[in-house]
C-alpha cells in the first residue's frame, strides 16, 4: 500500500469575488523508499498540494490517503505531530535551542526521558554526517547547509517514514544543495523513507526517483 495517495483533488482559494482553482483534478501516489520531486512554476500548485499532504488543510473535492485512512476521517493536528516530518526553505530551527536541543524536542514532545532522547538525537545528528562541534551550537552559529541538516535529524526524530520538502535548497548553493539532495535520497533508499521535494531548481533532480510536474494545478508524471 501508498504511503500517501491523492485521489481526483481540487482546491480552491477564494472569497465572494474571485476563486483561483490551484488543484484540478490530481491524482498520484507516493511509496516508501523512493524519493520524488514536484517541479513547476511559481504558481503552479505546488505549496497547496505539500500542503493537503501535510494536512494544513482538506481537499475541496477527493480525498488525501495516509496509509490508505482519508485525512477527513483524521484529527488533523495529531496527523500532522505523529505523521509528517516538514523540511523548509529556511530551515525553521528553533533560533535558543542548541542543535541538540532542536533535534531533541520532537521526541520529548513524544515522552521520551531526556536521557534516551539525548543519545537518540546524537545518533541522528551524526548520520546526517555532521560533526561533535555542531552538537552545542546555536543555529545562528551554522552555516545553511549544517542547519538544513540538522532540520532533517530533527525530521528523523519524529516516529514517521514521510518526509515533505517545500524548497529544501532554496537558501543553499550548489554543491550544498546538491549533498542535502544527496542525503534525502540516501534516506529513502537505505532507511525506507517517502520523500517528496516541492522544487524549481531542476538541477537537484539526478538523485529523484520520480518527477512530477505540475502545471495549472494539474499534476503530469514525467
Ligand atoms: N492564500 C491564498 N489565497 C488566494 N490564492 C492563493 C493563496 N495561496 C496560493 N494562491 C494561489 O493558488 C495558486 C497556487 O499557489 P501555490 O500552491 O502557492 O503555487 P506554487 O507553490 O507552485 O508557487 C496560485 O495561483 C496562487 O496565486
Ligand atoms: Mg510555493
Amino acid at each position: 500500500m501508498s504511503i500517501l495517495s491523492l485521489q481526483s483533488v481540487r482546491y480552491s482559494y477564494g472569497n465572494k469575488y474571485q476563486t483561483v482553482e490551484a488543484l484540478r483534478d490530481v491524482s498520484c501516489s507516493f511509496e516508501q523508499g523512493l524519493i520524488y520531486a514536484i517541479v513547476g512554476k511559481s504558481g503552479s500548485g505546488k505549496s497547496t498540494i505539500l500542503s493537503l499532504m501535510a494536512g494544513l488543510d482538506l481537499p475541496d473535492e477527493g480525498d488525501v490517503f495516509y496509509r490508505g485512512t482519508s485525512t477527513r476521517m483524521m484529527d488533523l493536528d495529531a496527523y500532522r505531530r505523529k505523521h509528517v516530518a516538514m523540511i523548509y526553505q529556511n530551515f525553521r530551527l528553533f533560533p535558543l535551542l542548541t542543535a541538540l536541543e532542536n533535534v531533541m524536542y520532537p521526541m520529548e514532545l513524544q515522552g521520551l526521558r531526556p536521557r534516551e532522547a539525548k543519545k537518540r538525537a546524537e545518533e541522528h545528528i551524526r548520520s546526517v554526517d555532521l560533526p561533535e562541534t555542531v552538537f552545542n551550537r546555536f543555529p545562528s552559529m551554522m552555516s545553511g547547509g549544517e542547519q538544513q541538516r540538522v532540520a532533517i535529524a530533527r525530521a528523523l526524530a519524529m516516529d514517521t517514514r514521510l518526509i515533505l520538502a517545500d524548497e529544501p535548497t532554496g537558501n543553499l548553493d550548489s554543491t550544498n544543495s546538491r549533498n542535502i539532495m544527496a542525503l534525502l535520497a540516501r534516506l529513502a533508499h537505505e532507511r525506507s523513507y517517502c520523500v517528496v521535494v516541492v522544487t524549481h531548481d531542476m538541477s537537484v533532480l539526478d538523485v529523484v526517483d520520480v518527477t512530477y510536474q505540475m502545471r495549472d494545478g494539474r499534476l503530469v508524471k514525467e
